[in-house]
């Protein structure tokens, strides 16, 4: 649910331990049935990936050795197909697969001379693509084509990387399997993992699947149903042996600390506070948790020892960072506190890079830490996007998992730090990082818009998120403002858009709707303050009620709006400042006849906007200002009286001629419409107007009445 985010305010932590998902088979024969080979493995590949008991996201490969036609020679050839590089075997299409000559990929050993070639033999994989495939193919390439097995899967469910990442993971396998399921020690994916894999296998022809310490598992079948089915099963006993041992003993040593009823108001103050200190070359965005598995663990005894560990599976690993960051819940108030904790944890990233930094690593990243964890509150994971700071904390809810199934067999073991750091720091990886495109200009940033269910304001969002803003829709429209949401959701994406019903009269209101704006996106560097009505009356028609309305809405809607944004703002006053933007209006500049409770509230909220840049520059906040004129396509205003109030004030029809007025009124006869107010907003919003503060934008066709002095 997006629209007001309920927070899970009691989850109950149960004394005894979170258990496994225990996966079970979801094959359907029926759907298999009419399927091509390479269908089924794409099937097969959906089931597991889709399942998230079964394997994390986009985590695992899968592959099948099918006979196809060569285009050249019109014969049959054995080709592999794989998962290719990046994506998520749960959502992947057809052409998420590479392909390959197996016969090519097997020729390759004759060009390996050990493990110093595991960079090279990666290059050689373009070079027996088949059938021109764009794809590129993964690092894991060579465990899926030095198997001799038909169907081959390699996945990293929870319960699986609890026992690779264990001290007693090696016996409990033992157990599990009786020795249908081999133990190979930690090696890092490349090539010289797929010799030692092949080799293994190759010595023990009994196995059914192989552990791969502090990463997965990997196993093989004849076909693709029975591949799936095996796969699921070994999840299935992994889960049930673990949940066997779960039950004996609470997890982490036991809770000490209740999780605090409050923390979701302690995570909003506290989130635009410590994204305010990660300074760095992009603004980040944040993502709070507090589901059972995140209080279960920062409430454990064990917690901070565990913590500091650090992550086993290279895909946590890359996800989460070499640790995360432990903050003291009793001094989350102490601004100087989280500084030193945030310059700390700089300074011991730092201190990693060069105990582990080879002679041609590439440069140091961003030291800020990706994940914050405090007793009783829950976990705050930090990334320059939103969907990659959610992804980090579920990441770090599997981390979580694997923590309690490990150190219910034995002690859980982090991955070693050099070979963390060989991978964080691998060559490839980085080719990978420049490859990528570069970012819109507004990801990383922001913005809440009032009134965002609305003509005005939806287009104003909707200019914002297509350059890569996240926004907060606030409406008192609890209807309009659900359509709009998801609208945009579908557009845009689930991650860059919530909204809250909020009425920007009522104090509480406005504070809740900007605590859950800081407790989504982890902070606010744009208001739009836009939320508004119009009304028409002559001055002795204009009731007392009429004009409360007005400057209800328009002037203490405006000043109660700013002042709630207004310490998430200053948060972020070393990283470039912030920005606030005002829908005045043209009637805000220009006296109009009939309708004085409107305009001269629209009149006070723009000096409200100068006072305020007056107030913001020390601050780093710029305030300015666009005054639209005559938006009638779109706008909800000019569907009700006002749209009569106008028609009869200036003795027209209040059908077409009305527009037609309104456009011969303006210098350039042109229509106004909400999309030309929404680029005024986002040059102001942006750095495009970095130097501009107190400033106004007219957006009115030209209207000499209103020309600004
Ligand atoms: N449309 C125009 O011609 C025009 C001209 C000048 C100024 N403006 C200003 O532009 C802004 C947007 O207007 P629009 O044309 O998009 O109108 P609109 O009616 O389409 O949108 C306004 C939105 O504000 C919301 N709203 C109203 N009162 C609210 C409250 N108390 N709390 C929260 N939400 C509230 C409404 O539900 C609506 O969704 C207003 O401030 C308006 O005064 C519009
Ligand atoms: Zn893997």
């Amino acid at each position: 649910m997006l629209l007001v985010h309920a927070m899970n305010m009691q989850t109950p932590i149960s004394p005894a331990a979170i258990p496994f998902a225990v996966p079970s088979s979801r094959w359907d024969d029926s759907a298999a049935a009419a399927m091509s080979p390479a269908q089924l493995l794409l099937y097969r590949s959906n089931l597991l990936g889709s399942d998230l008991t079964v394997t994390n996201f986009g985590g695992g490969n899968t592959s099948a050795k099918l006979t196809e036609i060569d285009p050249l020679t019109g014969e049959a050839a054995e080709v592999l197909w794989v998962k290719g590089s990046g994506g998520d075997i749960g959502s992947m299409k057809l052409d998420g697969f590479a392909t390959l000559y197996q016969a090519k990929l097997l020729g390759l050993e004759a060009l390996y001379a050990g493990p110093d070639d595991d960079d090279k033999m990666v290059g050689y994989l373009p070079h027996c693509t088949f059938n021109l495939n764009t794809r590129t193919a993964s690092i894991d390439t060579p465990l899926h084509s030095l198997l001799p097995f038909a169907h081959v899967d390699h996945v990293h469910p929870d319960a699986i990387i609890a026992l690779a990442a264990s001290s007693g993971g090696e016996v409990a396998t033992q157990e599990i399997w009786s020795g249908k399921i081999g133990w190979l020690g930690w090696k890092r994916p490349g090539y010289t993992l797929g010799v030692q894999l092949r080799d293994y296998v190759a010595a023990n022809p009994d196995l059914e699947g192989v552990m791969l310490a502090g990463h997965g598992i990997i196993c093989w079948a004849d076909n693709a149903k029975a591949c799936y089915d095996h796969t699921v099963a070994l999840i299935a006993d992994a889960a049930n042996y673990l949940n066997g041992k779960l039950a004996a003993a609470p997890a982490f040593g036991g809770q000490v600390t209740a999780p605090n009823p409050d923390r979701a108001a302690i995570a909003a103050d506290l989130m635009p506070r410590l994204r305010g200190l990660m300074t760095g070359d992009r603004r980040k965005l944040g993502h709070f948790s507090d589901d059972a598995e995140a209080l279960e663990f920062t409430g454990s005894a064990q917690f901070e020892r565990l913590a500091a560990v650090g992550t086993s599976c290279p895909d946590h690993f890359l996800r989460t960072k070499i640790a995360p960051l432990t903050l003291d819940p009793s001094r989350l108030k102490d601004d100087a506190y989280l500084s030193e904790k945030i310059a700390a944890y700089r300074a011991m990233y730092a201190a990693y890079y060069q105990r582990c930094k080879r002679a041609n690593s590439p440069a140091m990243r961003d030291a800020n830490p990706v994940v914050v964890l405090v007793s009783g509150i829950g976990r705050i994971t930090f990334a320059t996007d939103k969907t990659t700071a959610r992804l980090a904390g579920e990441f770090y809810g599997n981390a979580i998992n694997v923590m309690r199934g490990a150190e219910a067999i034995g002690d859980y073991t982090g991955l070693d730090e050099q070979e963390a750091f060989d991978i964080e720091y691998w060559l490839l990886e980085e080719a990978k990082l420049q490859r990528m495109p570069a970012p819109k200009p507004m990801v990383g940033k922001v913005a809440l818009v009032t009134g965002g269910a609305g003509g005005i304001g939806a287009a104003t969002a909707a200019r914002l998120m297509a350059d890569g803003t996240c926004v907060m829709l606030a409406d008192r429209d609890a209807a309009a403002l659900e359509e709009v949401l998801s609208g945009f959701a579908k557009q845009y994406g689930k991650d860059v858009i919530r909204a809250a019903v909020c009425d920007v009269t009522d104090e509480a209101q406005v504070q809740a709707a900007f605590d859950l704006c800081a407790r989504e996106f982890g902070g606010l560097d744009i208001l739009v303050a836009n939320a508004g009505i119009a009304s028409s009356a002559p001055i002795e028609e204009t009731t007392v009620a009429l004009w409360r309305k007005n400057y209800d809405v328009l002037a203490e809607g405006y000043f109660l709006t700013s002042r709630a944004a207004w310490p998430l703002l200053k948060a972020m006053k070393d990283q470039g400042g912030t920005s606030v933007v005002f829908i005045g209006s043209k009637n805000a500049l220009a006296a109009a006849a009939g309708a004085s409770a409107y305009a001269s509230a629209k009149a006070a909220a723009n000096h409200l906007a100068r006072c305020l840049a007056l107030e913001g520059a020390p601050e780093g906040i710029r305030v300015n200002v666009v005054n639209p004129d005559a938006v009638i396509r779109g706008s909800k205003i000019w569907d009700g009286d006002w749209r009569q109030e106008r028609a009869g004030a200036h003795g027209i029809d209040a059908g077409k001629e009305l527009e037609e007025h309104y456009r011969q009124r303006s210098l350039l006869k042109r229509d106004v419409l909400p999309e030309d107010i929404a680029e005024a907003v986002y040059f102001l919003a942006s750095d495009m107007s970095a130097k501009s503060t107190g400033n106004m934008i007219n957006v009115d066709a030209g209207n000499a009445q209103a020309f600004t002095r």
